[in-house]
């Protein structure tokens, strides 16, 4: 992404340059291990973007951008602890290597060193950044915490996937978008545009997420395939495929959601009923339709033209993966 390319070099030379050096070193190398294996960096670089299209105001949005990252980054350790993943960006996470109470407490100390990167916003923005923040993260906690519940349920309905991903994953994308809004001083109706654009680019992102766990490959993904079938996540796709599945396929599908095995059959039989249920070309349609509310979001806002395109070739690129 050419045009992004500012963006993502401004917060890579800030993540360099902010690499912990206190000690003990077992709480902070494994944070400059995990932040400097990168990851895609998207929700620094939409704060950026916004903040950059809206007021021109760079400078002042770069520390509020590492902050969600940081954050972001904090989540990713504790949700590869609950959801016992031994891989992400291609590298071993943490808690594997370094025991469940590293992976805890340096995600603590990555959630804490977040806060610190408004202190030099202005009072009023300040205030408005961390009431974002914070509310941020209380849905997120739930998100996570719906995820969860979700693994010991065998039905799932579509709203209630909605409402786990919004949470877990779009309020996140949303508020960088917004608070770079805020901070470039765009008017209120505009940073909500944005937000909404982010709602449901997010949802639409973790949809692919979703997708990419089963049909994509670990080398692009950088996670254990199929990871989420060992853990009985209720995934778009399984949702899609239970309501196609006929009775056979659904007490198929519900048995090998009943237990947790590292058997290689249960990924070849969900695999086999995803596909045929068309459980996998259902979930590119969804795609599709949460990638183009996501394009109405952003059309309620009163950016020109030219001001959209930045965010529309982001939706784009966000959902072909190519970064
Ligand atoms: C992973 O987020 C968690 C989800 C919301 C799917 P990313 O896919 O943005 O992870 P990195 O930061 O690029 O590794
Ligand atoms: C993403 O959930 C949400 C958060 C990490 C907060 P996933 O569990 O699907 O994310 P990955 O697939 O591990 O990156
Ligand atoms: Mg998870
Ligand atoms: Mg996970
Ligand atoms: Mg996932």
């Amino acid at each position: 992404m050419e045009f992004l390319a500012k963006y993502q070099q401004i917060i890579s030379q800030e993540i360099d340059s902010n690499s912990f050096k206190q000690k003990p070193s077992e709480l902070y190398e494994p944070l400059n291990y995990i932040l400097s294996y990168g990851g895609k960096r998207i929700r620094p670089v939409l704060l950026l973007l916004a903040a950059d299209i809206f007021g021109e105001n760079l400078a002042k949005a770069v520390r509020p951008a590492l902050a969600i990252e940081f954050f972001h980054n904090f989540t990713l350790i504790h949700d590869d602890i609950m959801d016992e993943a031994p891989l992400r960006r291609g590298i071993a996470t943490i808690h594997s290597i370094h025991g469940i109470s590293t992976g805890i407490l340096s995600g603590d100390a990555l959630l804490i060193k977040s806060y610190r990167y408004f202190e030099e916003l202005e009072p009023e923005l300040f205030k408005k950044c961390i009431s974002l923040f914070s509310g941020t993260g209380e849905m997120l906690c739930e998100g996570q915490q719906l995820d969860i519940n979700f693994e010991s349920t065998d039905s799932v309905s579509f709203e209630e996937y909605e409402e786990m991903v919004t949470k877990k994953t779009g309020v996140l994308l949303a508020a960088a978008l917004k608070m770079g809004a805020l901070i470039g001083g765009a008017a209120a109706q505009d940073a909500d545009s944005l937000y909404n654009f982010g709602i449901n680019a997010g949802i639409a992102f973790q949809m692919m997420d979703d997708y990419l766990d089963v049909f994509g490959s670990q080398e692009q993904v950088g996670k254990r395939r199929a990871g989420d079938i060992y853990e009985n996540k209720k995934t778009i796709l399984y949702i899609l495929a239970l309501q196609n599945a006929d009775a056979q396929q659904q007490d198929e599908l519900k048995y090998w959601y009943s237990k947790k095995t590292e058997n290689t059959d249960k990924i070849y039989g969900v695999e086999k009923i995803f596909r045929s249920t068309s459980a996998d070309t259902k979930t590119l349609e969804f795609i599709r339709e949460y990638h183009q509310r996501a394009l109405e979001s952003l059309n309620e806002s009163t950016l020109t033209e030219e001001k959209k395109k930045p965010f529309r070739d982001f939706a784009h690129s966000l959902l072909q993966r190519e970064f």
